[in-house]
């Protein structure tokens, strides 16, 4: 196993993708990301993987399988294939099947558009502007069975303005997104972490 490699998995525009693709090509953040997998076809996070020459860049059709666990099934042999040490979900839109999750048990990464717990689910910034929260920002996370429940990696803060809407605020979030991902992977491939209950450990 290559204990810097990854497969990211998308649903969509792929900002989060790129960043790490160029954080990775400056020499920044020392993974290797071997794998894109998207369950949409027409992704644009699809074709900034091709451009950036990641080896394997693949669509699957949830359509083309019997239920979630067997498309679930699908995308864990890529995974183990192509000998991935971590799974990253970048903007992933599928919940994942407790198959998939057991499959890969502390080595799958979310990044989340709130500050969890707060805000879990498919709505988060939605959410956070109509219950008035004057602080949102993002988490990454490890993936457990229990939706944007896993132990925390680390966050970042942001204020939320008075006139701010849903898309003003995620724009906000994306920013500390962009740093925050790419970040938290390289701690995690250079420094390592232990887990204590629920709280992550880095180590020093
Ligand atoms: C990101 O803001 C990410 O936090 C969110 O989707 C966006 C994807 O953007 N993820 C979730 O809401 C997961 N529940 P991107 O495709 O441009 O990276």
């Amino acid at each position: 196993m290559n204990s810097k490699a990854i497969a990211v998995m998308v649903s969509g525009r792929g900002t989060n993708l790129k960043v790490i693709l160029e954080s990775v090509a400056a020499g920044h953040c020392p993974v290797d990301v071997q794998l894109v997998i998207s369950d949409k076809a027409d992704a644009a996070a699809l074709e900034i993987a091709r451009q950036a020459g990641v080896p394997h860049v693949v669509y699957l059709n949830p359509k083309d399988y019997q239920d979630r666990a067997q498309f679930d099934a699908a995308c864990a042999d890529l995974i183990d294939q192509h000998s991935c040490q971590w799974i990253v979900l970048a903007g992933y839109m599928r919940i994942l099947s407790s198959f998939f999750v057991r499959h890969f048990p502390k080595r799958i990464i979310n990044i989340h558009p709130s500050l969890l717990p707060s805000f879990a689910g498919a709505k988060a910034v939605e959410d956070a502007v109509t219950y008035g929260v004057k602080l949102s920002g993002c988490t990454v996370h490890l993936v457990d069975e229990v939706l944007d429940g896993g132990s925390i990696l680390a966050q970042s803060v942001v204020p939320v303005l008075d006139d701010d809407t849903r898309d003003s605020l995620h724009a906000r979030i994306q920013k500390e997104e962009h740093k925050l991902y790419p970040a938290t992977l390289k701690r995690m491939v250079e420094q390592g972490f232990s887990i204590e209950g629920r709280r992550i450990i880095w180590a020093s």
